[in-house]
């Protein structure tokens, strides 16, 4: 008798048009692994129940995305240092009768400046728009990536403070007040972790946080990150970067901790992106 396929699966909502699915397909084909990856709508309230019927009928794994990152760490028997300190899971694996978490949106982003588009990111004096979970992964594997110093903006400051409190390199971190922004000058990288293009709303910047020598990078893809890339352009950065990149090497460190292989991600992410506008360089 053949042993069941393995089961996988996104949660989160909306999760619909989720590309995970399409991602871990096409990893799982590239090595020859024998897997199903599906999406599985689930609401804060309906999340842990979802959850506990995908473990019942076999699932192996999954990925965890908004709104449920926060309330993943929560569940888990045992995490990683990096879904520790993010305060954040995005990919769970079973273990026994529970659950391991691990946070790789960090490592993801990092791996999509640095190794896709071969940017350095060492040295970067470094803005980051947002507060929330997303602003918090991105701005401990920044650090692990050698930016120079980080300056947190967001709507409501006191987030800001409480995740420069968390982040705890005093003399590195600075928190700004968002409508003061213009007064700062410009950064080497400003990245966008807010939720605002999600819900259709612009952010207000000024030009002046860009020089020619400035990366934009915005965490979302699609349609909640053309404001920001446009902002970006019209201010005269030198590269303006969408999520996409970031989505398929986040996926690719979970793949690396279910199954023990890395897929290669290039061909994935070239046909990705094929269909979802972005990147002007690319
Ligand atoms: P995520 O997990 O995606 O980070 P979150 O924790 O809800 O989601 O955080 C959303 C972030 O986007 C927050 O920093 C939020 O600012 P507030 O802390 O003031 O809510 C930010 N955000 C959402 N809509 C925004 C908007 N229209 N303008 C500016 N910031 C916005």
């Amino acid at each position: 008798m053949t042993a069941p396929t393995q089961q996988y699966a996104v949660f989160g909502q909306p999760i619909a048009h989720s590309l995970s699915p399409r991602i871990h397909t096409a990893f799982a084909r590239q090595l020859g692994i024998a897997m199903e990856y599906r999406a599985i709508e689930a609401s804060a309230d309906s999340f842990v129940a979802e959850l506990a019927r995908f473990a019942d009928a076999g699932g192996r794994g999954a990925n965890i995305t908004l709104p449920l990152k926060a309330i993943a760490a929560r569940l888990c028997l045992r995490l990683s240092d990096r879904a520790r300190r993010a305060d954040s899971v995005n990919t769970l694996l079973r273990e026994g009768a529970g659950w391991y978490g691990d946070s790789t949106d960090g490592t993801g982003l990092v791996r999509d400046i640095t190794e896709r588009h071969h940017l350095d990111l060492r040295e970067r004096r470094t803005l980051l728009l947002g507060a929330g979970g997303a602003a918090r992964a991105a701005a401990f594997a920044l650090f692990d990536a050698g930016i120079a110093e980080l300056t947190i903006a967001n709507r409501t400051p006191e987030r800001a403070d409480v995740l420069a409190d968390v982040i705890g390199a005093p003399g590195r971190v600075h928190t700004r007040y968002w409508d003061d922004l213009g007064q700062w000058g410009a950064y080497d990288l400003v990245v966008n972790a807010t939720s605002a293009g999600h819900d259709g709303h612009d952010l207000d910047l000024p030009r002046s946080l860009v020089a020619p020598r400035t990366l934009c990078y915005d965490l979302s893809y699609g349609k909640a990150a053309i404001g920001f890339l446009a902002w970006a352009r019209s201010a005269g950065a030198e590269q303006a970067l969408d999520g996409l990149g970031m989505l398929v090497e986040q996926a690719a460190e979970s793949f690396v901790l279910w199954h023990g292989q890395r897929p290669d991600t290039e061909p994935v992410y070239a046909e990705l992106r094929a269909y979802v506008p972005g990147d002007a360089e690319d």
